[in-house]
Formats: C-alpha cells, structure tokens, sequence
C-alpha cells in the first residue's frame, strides 16, 4: 500500500510539469484588438502610413493600404503584410480629391465588409520662409494636408462603426514654431481642431479621434540634410530621431482596446524632443 501510494506520488510528480506545461498551452493568447475588424490608412505605401498599416494587420485588422504615386511600395506593403498572415488590398486615391476618398471606402467595405479604424496620414510638407512662399507650395499642402484630411475624416464620420477610432496625423512642429514651417504647421494645427470637434459630434457612438503628433521621423518627408538630422537626434533624450514604427506603435495603442479613453486630444509621439 505505502510502495503504491509512493509510486503514485512519484508519477504524479513526473507527470506536474508536463501537466502544467499542458495547460499553460491551453490558454488561449488574448484577442488582438483587430481581430474581425478592417482598417484604412490613407498614404501607407511608405513611411509612417506603411509601419502603421503593417502594425495594424500584426494587431489583426485587415487593412486597406492607399498611395498617390508609388503603386509598387503599395503593392509591396500589401505583400508583407501577406507574408505575415494578414489580410490587405492596396487602392491608389488623392485624398485632396472626394470622390477619390469615397472609392477608397468603397473598396474597403467592399473587400472587408466595413472599416472600424481610420487613419488620417497622408500629407506632405512644404517648407520656406512666408517671404519666398510660392502659392503653388502653399496650395497643394493646403489641399492635401487641410482639405484632403477632412475629406477623410469627413467620410470616417459617415462609415465608422461603432466603438471605432479615428486618428489623424498631426505634428510636433505645431509647438515648435520653427522658421520656415509657417504653412505646414498651420495645416498640422488644423488636424487638433479636427480630433476635438469630431470626437464631439461622435457622441454616443464609443468612437475616440485623436490627433497624432509626431517628431522628427525617419522617413522620406524628413528632406532635410545629415547635419540637421543629427542635430534633432541631440534635441531628444534617447539621442535619436522617431522611426516610423515608434509612431505606428503609438498609433496601435490608441486603436486598442486599452486607447478608449483617450478622446478629442493631441498625442505628442516624439521621444521628448520638445
Ligand atoms: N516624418 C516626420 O518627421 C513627420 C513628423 C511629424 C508629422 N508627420 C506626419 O506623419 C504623416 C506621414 O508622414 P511620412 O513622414 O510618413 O510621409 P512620407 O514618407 O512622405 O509618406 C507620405 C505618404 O503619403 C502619400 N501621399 C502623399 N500625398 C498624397 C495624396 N494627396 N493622397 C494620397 N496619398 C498621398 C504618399 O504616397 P506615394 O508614396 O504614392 O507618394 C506616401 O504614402 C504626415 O501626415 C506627416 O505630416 C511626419
């Protein structure tokens, strides 16, 4: 009796830590915040927009890639996205152009059955001093940064489902007041005003909107030269500059379930550059 019940006492230790490893493989890895779920990111083809969209798939959203000019880094945002077992489509459209905007939710809905997360990204950046402002300069950042975004933002507000986010992209240099970004910050300060009112006019429906404020971040829209580059990284304490995956993650969590609280404001994403 006591040799069994030893025995049974030394198997049932053998048999703990498979037993254990058993139901520790058991448990289910918890929901991704996308899971079932179908994202828009306009201008992801490079840059911020395409670490944010593959962000997004890796979080479970299926997501649709846009971009202007560069059919084939969309594509290829597309491909890897793939790769990694997500889902994506790849749309080209000028976001300065509202139809073009509608076609873009239009084959979203299309493809994923409707969108939940929407980010407003797509921009580019002027740069002069007011004296030697070109009106063409200034036009075009007006169209694609100022009117593009609201076309955006504006259908987001028509076809978000509930409990959805919408996060448009801001940028530190609405604090920084630099010589030369007079223009491209306005249109970036306009993207505050956007997150706050809209958020409002979402009332009821558990849709937060933000506005993202990025530093400098390595990408092509950062035209500036080493020297400079270099000098930003002094500027921020960890002593480099953002690169586009620190913004996307920044971008993920407020799309998570966790970001829900965070509603109507502006999230400075800089590494404490300013
Ligand atoms: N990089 C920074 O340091 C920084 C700092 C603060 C804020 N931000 C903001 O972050 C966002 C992303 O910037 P980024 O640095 O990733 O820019 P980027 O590298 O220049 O990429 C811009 C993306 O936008 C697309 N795009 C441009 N005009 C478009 C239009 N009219 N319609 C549709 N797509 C258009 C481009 O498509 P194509 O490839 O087809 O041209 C590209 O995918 C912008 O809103 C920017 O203002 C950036």
């Amino acid at each position: 009796m006591e040799k069994t019940t030893r025995r049974s006492v030394l198997a049932l230790a053998a048999a703990a830590p498979a037993a254990l490893a058993g139901a520790a493989g058991a448990q289910t890895a918890p929901p991704r915040p996308g899971n079932g779920r179908a994202a828009l990111v306009t201008g992801s083809s490079r840059g911020i927009g395409a670490a944010t969209a593959k962000r997004l798939a890796q979080d479970g959203f299926a997501v649709t890639v846009n971009y202007l000019t560069n059919r084939d880094l969309a594509a290829q945002v597309v491909r890897d996205i793939e790769a990694a077992g997500g889902r994506a489509i790849f749309r080209q459209g000028d976001v300065a152009d509202p139809e073009a905007v509608k076609a873009l939710f239009d084959a979203n809905e299309e493809a994923f059955g409707g969108v939940d997360v929407v980010i407003s990204n797509a921009a580019i950046m002027n740069t002069a001093p007011f004296a030697q402002f070109t009106d063409e300069a200034f036009d075009r950042m007006i169209a694609t940064n100022i009117k593009g975004s609201f076309n955006v933002l504006r259908e987001a507000a028509r076809r978000t489902r509930d409990g959805g986010r919408i996060v448009t992209l801001a940028s530190t240099s609405i604090k920084a007041m630099r010589a030369t970004h007079g223009g491209y910050a306005a249109t970036k300060a306009a993207q505050q005003i956007y997150a706050g009112c809209l958020s409002k006019e979402l009332s009821g429906r558990r849709i937060s909107v933000n506005a993202l404020a990025p530093g400098p971040t390595n990408t092509d829209l950062l035209d500036v030269p080493p020297p400079l580059r270099a000098q930003a990284a002094q500027m921020t304490p960890y002593g480099r500059i953002g690169e586009p995956e620190d913004i996307a993650n920044a971008i993920a969590a407020l799309c998570s379930g966790d970001g829900e609280w965070i509603n109507g404001q502006v999230v400075f994403a800089n590494g404490g550059f300013l």
